[in-house]
């Protein structure tokens, strides 16, 4: 039987996740879908209307099919913790079980197991802030988010992932090296995913199998990138210092996490993979 796949973090075809997808897909993986709440209905209705009919194409010439849609929202791991003012807010209310632990249930009452569990998720309402100037409030928020949001999806898919499973997420290298402008708090969120890693690598290897890893990515154009402002700037500066000299596309990180959550990659877990044409090599700009 192909491997099940439940990606959390897609509302459009430019991000890492939809890259993410079709690599699995194309490789015969059955696709899942956690979507944000709030970016749900446009996601659903362009994909109904074709929209991104061309960039689902396949290398084998067939469309991309993404079995569910699953409204999420990661912040929240069960239904106690959801806020009035987010209950009843109208881009929340026309849907429903969209908490962690309602969509791990929902996962297994539709399809019982999963077998690769993708988190391709952030947010830090601060990020255009510089860490000195962050408040606690948007700290924590991007923590929550971005990070947080991984153990929570691990532990409450861990029960329903089959042995020899494995899980992945998206990381920068903000969290090691200082990246002016990457700020609110996202620089601390990435290096506490990166721990993260490791640690759950340790506990979900001993408990059910699973391997755990964490591609940093170098700089792409998404939507999230460009609410950070300076993302064309990074793409550049990229090209110009990295070994490699071109431009990253997602379907590089789609490959690359495609093996890293396969049997090729059965050793390999707790790890940091770089896929950012080696920039992360360079200790000086020339
Ligand atoms: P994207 O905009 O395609 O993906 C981010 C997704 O997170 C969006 O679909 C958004 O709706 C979703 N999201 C935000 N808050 C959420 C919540 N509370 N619950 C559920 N979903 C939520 O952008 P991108 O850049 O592909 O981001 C994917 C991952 O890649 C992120 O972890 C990001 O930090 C990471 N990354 C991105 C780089 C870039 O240059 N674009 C570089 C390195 C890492």
């Amino acid at each position: 039987r192909g491997k099940r796949a439940f990606i959390a973090g897609i509302a459009d075809d430019n991000g890492y996740g939809w890259a993410i997808a079709k690599a699995l897909a194309a490789a015969g993986a059955e696709i899942l879908v956690g979507t944000w709440v709030p970016a749900l209905n446009i996601f659903e209705t362009s994909l109904r209307r074709g929209k991104f009919d061309e960039s689902r194409k396949l290398p084998n010439g067939s469309l991309m099919e993404i079995t569910k849609v699953y409204p999420l929202d990661a912040v929240f791991d069960s239904p106690e913790d959801v806020p009035e003012d987010i209950k009843t807010n109208k881009r929340y209310a026309g849907s429903s079980n969209w908490t962690v632990k309602e969509v791990a249930e929902l996962v297994k009452n539709d399809f019982g197991t999963i077998d690769i569990l993708v988190h391709s998720l952030a947010n830090g309402p601060e990020v255009s802030k510089p860490l000195l100037e962050t408040s606690r409030k948007g700290y924590l928020a991007a923590i929550s988010a971005s990070s947080y949001s991984f153990v929570s999806l691990l532990q409450h898919f861990l029960p329903i992932m089959n042995p020899g499973g494995a899980t992945l997420s998206l990381t920068y290298i903000a969290s090691e090296r200082t990246i002016p402008g990457y700020g609110g708090g996202m620089s601390s969120a990435k290096a506490a995913l990166e721990s993260d890693t490791r640690v759950l690598a340790f506990e979900a290897g001993r408990k059910g199998n699973i391997r755990v890893n964490t591609i940093s990515a170098g700089p792409l154009g998404s939507r999230a990138a460009k609410a950070i402002g300076f993302i064309e700037k990074m793409i550049d500066y990229s090209y110009a210092n990295a070994p490699i000299k071109k431009e990253l596309s997602a379907d590089e990180v789609g490959n690359a996490a495609a093996f890293l959550v396969s049997p090729l990659a059965s050793a390999v877990t707790g790890s940091v993979v770089y896929v950012d044409n080696g920039l992360h090599t360079m200790g000086l700009a020339i």
